[in-house]
């Protein structure tokens, strides 16, 4: 069966995912009751680099890599760091927003999803919340930093978890890369920078 709207077929190539993946559903009692809820646009250049992103390669997540390029043009993308001194580069071409959460098309009592992009060479820097993370990579490939721990380079497939408040990072360099971004707990706090890393 076809199904014509692009935010349930993301929110059911969200979850297969998630389902689908050992480590994801260890982490969490991923949100099952979730329920539609208005969505705002807002655009943001981001949504332009990640609309004419060449650089996939082919993986397993294609399908749930389509189903987030689908709703793009639509999407409430995020401007998280706005405000800071992060620079207007990173804030034109670093790519989020809300799959399950405030501001995504879908709301959950237990647990965010977002989705996150980065075209290459970009630096995410130190940042840090108490919300217990972990990162599920679609596609593409990214060296990702934590406090405590080697530097690793992650690809589709792969995970990463952060404790909570524990500062990390990721850059990309040669390919962009795109992840599933989950909270399971202290929702209501969001990042912020890390000063002094
Ligand atoms: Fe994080």
């Amino acid at each position: 069966m076809t199904n014509l709207d692009p935010y349930e077929t993301l929110l059911a190539e969200t979850l297969a995912a998630c389902f689908g993946h050992p480590v994801v559903r260890a982490f969490a009692p991923f949100p099952t009751a979730v329920k539609r809820q208005p969505l705002d646009p807002h655009y943001c250049p981001c949504s332009d680099y990640f609309e004419t992103e060449a650089g996939w390669p082919d993986d397993t997540y294609d399908p749930l890599r389509r189903a987030l390029l689908a709703v793009s043009p639509t999407a409430h993308w995020r401007e998280t760091y706005k405000g800071t001194d992060i620079g207007s580069d990173f804030m034109d071409r670093f790519g989020c927003y809300s799959i399950i959460g405030p501001g995504g098309p879908f709301a959950s009592d237990t647990g965010r999803v977002w989705m996150v992009y980065m075209p290459p060479d970009l630096d995410y820097p130190d940042h840090h919340h108490p919300a217990q993370e972990m990162y599920l990579i679609v596609s593409g490939s990214a060296e990702f930093r934590k406090a405590g721990a080697p530097n690793e380079t992650l690809r589709a497939g792969d995970t990463a978890i952060h404790v909570s408040n524990q500062p990390h990072a990721m850059q990309t360099h040669d390919e962009p890369v795109l992840c599933l971004v989950i909270w399971k707990d202290e929702f209501e706090t969001p990042p912020v920078l890390t000063s002094g890393v």
